[in-house]
């Protein structure tokens, strides 16, 4: 009988109130730059709502009423109560994170409301999404008054499909976004970045046949460097459908026929030349069904661990990384753009980078689709980061979510060789349980790339020998170990690494995820005075010469290509709100250590079988 009134009670909330808060999100589409899109870029009409004014009234009830702020209600008559009007107020550009639009919300977390209007005339049979590229932290997305439904996840994209709600004419898209910390979000109360709130990625109109190529895989068999597999996923009524797969340089072409779900998968062979960071070769790859055709441009590798070896298309390699934020470069805020991925990872080439670690959360599809040009191996992780609220199912869930929706992105991404599923989280039972099912979710999605986690390690000293070991039980779960360490800069000074004999407890390959140190540009002085050039310079020279000498090491990404924003660097004068661990200024100004790093993978290039091979 509970259960029964449980049920009317959530009938009756419904018919009453509207569709239920979190209506699900439409199914990714891929590859919007192959669709008919209109983008609605641009400025929006803005309310800063700190106290939810525009969703609850006074006693914290959900308003339903022209007083929720996505009705964009207009007074009627003159002496009608409406305490909110967008057209009248202030003003955001999307995309675009709203703390560095204006000084008064630099540090702002909290509710924002957007409006913008459209008009669009769809033709009859075909159909209608709107597609976000990404919104910090949740979005609650509303057309014309109706609640289309809610993401959460500040990483990553999502649509919801419009053709049933929009209109001939003018239509009225409103977005609230809330970017407050919260224990059970994924990432929670803490973190080592700026919390940049807003509609930070693209907003776009797709159009689409009645039934479309809606996702597509097309990459190498695991390990198969001959052969294709992959599949074609149609969305709408006319299910089964011939579907042909063309790759005109590479002679492929297979016709397929998709069934009852409109799924269909293929195998052929083929010979063609492989994607590396040396050769990164991108295909034209037609696909084309009888309602839809789109085209993409897809890279073709290999990539395993066998034992402690690393192997891009059967041969060992060694990863000379770099971290970076999703900070812009040369200006405030976000990073976006084509244009700020292209110099943030131009800036990694110039280092003598093959491989970027893209901290601590999936950065835009840019960033993936600039490296898969510039020929940059990529680490792509999921924001579960430090303390997360590991008993709880709905953050599980959440994460699961977030780690599906950057996979279905960047499945065909040849420059995506690792998924990383958390960083320096602590060891506890229910965390390994964590961590474990998202190993699992990453494989059963997607078993051709490598799954790690940038763990940490527990240090011993026996007189002045240091012995590092890494131990953590999830470990045994991944197949590539990531490890941070701060040798001379949290613990120990930048000489004791001298003294350091590193210990893992996997036969598996090491990625050193990060190590480094501050500095602030132009700030002059001793190897031992702190925050100096040259203290950074030293840390990176004793660095080098203890990773050189573990033989397991098959990967170094130094922390961090560019100083960042951070709410924990509070320190005057050093820090003044930033992380300045870069080896650049965000003006692109290099540090002394910076030319230590380059030297290193310029030596590594013209000796790689000496680095391989673990030797000094
Ligand atoms: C940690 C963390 C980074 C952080 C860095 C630091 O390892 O992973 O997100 O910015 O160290 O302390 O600078």
């Amino acid at each position: 009988m509970r259960k029964y009134m449980r049920f009317l009670a959530a009938f009756g909330f419904s018919i009453l109130f509207g569709p239920p808060a979190g209506a699900q999100v439409a199914p990714l589409i891929a590859n919007l730059s192959a669709r008919h899109t209109v983008s609605l870029n641009g400025a929006w009409r803005a309310i800063v709502d700190p106290y939810d004014a525009g969703s609850i009234d006074y006693h914290a009830h959900p308003l339903r009423n022209n007083s929720a702020f996505y009705a964009d209600h207009k007074p009627e008559s003159k002496s009608e109560l409406v305490e909110y009007d967008f057209d009248n107020s202030g003003q955001l550009t999307v995309p675009g994170d709203w703390n560095s639009q204006r000084e008064s919300l630099l540090f702002y977390e909290g509710s924002i409301w957007y409006k913008t209007a459209f008009d669009y005339s769809l033709t009859t049979g075909k159909r209608l999404f709107v597609h976000f590229g990404a919104a910090n932290y949740k979005a609650s997305v509303y057309l014309n008054g109706t609640m289309l439904g809610e993401h959460e996840g500040g990483f990553t994209p999502f649509d919801f499909e419009i053709t049933g709600q929009v209109r001939a004419g003018n239509n009225v898209l409103v977005v609230l976004v809330n970017n407050s910390r919260k224990a059970d979000r994924v990432p929670a109360l803490s973190s080592d970045w700026w919390n940049y709130g807003g509609i930070t990625r693209p907003v776009t109109l797709v159009e689409t046949s009645g039934t479309f190529i809606q996702d597509y895989l097309v990459q190498l068999s695991k390990g198969d460097q001959q052969q294709l597999r992959g599949w074609v996923k149609l969305n709408g009524p006319q299910h089964r459908q011939k579907v042909s797969i063309h790759i005109p340089e590479a002679g492929v072409a297979t016709t397929l026929e998709t069934d009852a779900n409109g799924k269909a998968d293929f195998s052929v062979p083929a010979t063609l030349t492989l994607w590396s960071p040396e050769q990164p070769k991108l295909y034209d790859v037609e696909i084309s069904a009888e309602t839809d055709r789109v085209t993409d441009q897809i890279g073709f590798r290999t990539i395993e661990a066998r034992g402690t070896e690393l192997l891009l298309n059967g041969k060992p390699v060694f990863l000379r990384g770099i971290n970076l934020h999703e900070e812009a470069p040369l200006r405030e805020g976000r990073a976006w753009s084509n244009d700020d991925a292209r110099k943030l990872l131009g800036w990694a080439k110039d280092l003598g980078c093959n491989f970027v670690r893209l901290a601590h959360y999936p950065h835009s599809e840019e960033m993936l689709r600039v490296a898969d040009q510039l020929g940059l191996m990529v680490w792509e992780e999921v924001p579960v980061y430090w303390a997360i609220d590991w008993e709880n199912p709905e953050t599980l869930k959440n994460v699961e979510n977030q780690l599906n929706e950057a996979i279905a992105r960047d499945h065909n991404r040849a420059a995506l060789i690792i998924y990383s599923v958390g960083n320096e989280t602590p060891v506890s039972e229910a965390r390994t349980r964590f961590l474990r099912a998202l190993v699992q979710d990453a494989r059963s999605l997607d078993n051709t790339r490598l799954i790690s986690a940038a763990l940490q390690n527990h240090e011993t000293k026996a007189g002045n020998h240091i012995t590092v070991r890494i131990d953590d039980p999830v470990g045994n779960d991944l197949d590539v170990i990531g490890d941070n360490e701060y040798i001379g800069w949290y613990v120990d000074k930048p000489a004791d690494a001298d003294a350091v004999e590193w210990v893992s407890d996997f036969n598996k390959p090491l990625i050193m995820t990060e190590f480094g140190g501050d500095a602030l540009f132009g700030y002059h002085g001793e190897t031992d005075t702190r925050w100096t050039e040259e203290y950074q310079e030293d840390l990176y020279q004793h660095q080098i010469a203890m990773l050189k000498r573990i033989p397991f090491l098959r990967g170094v990404a130094p922390w961090v290509l560019m100083d960042f924003r951070s709410p924990r660097r509070t320190l005057p004068k050093f820090q003044d709100y930033f992380n300045r661990k870069g080896l650049l200024t965000k003006d692109g100004q290099k540090k002394k250590a910076y030319f230590v790093l380059q030297e290193f993978y310029r030596d590594i290039q013209a000796k790689p079988e000496k680095t391989l091979a673990g030797q000094p």
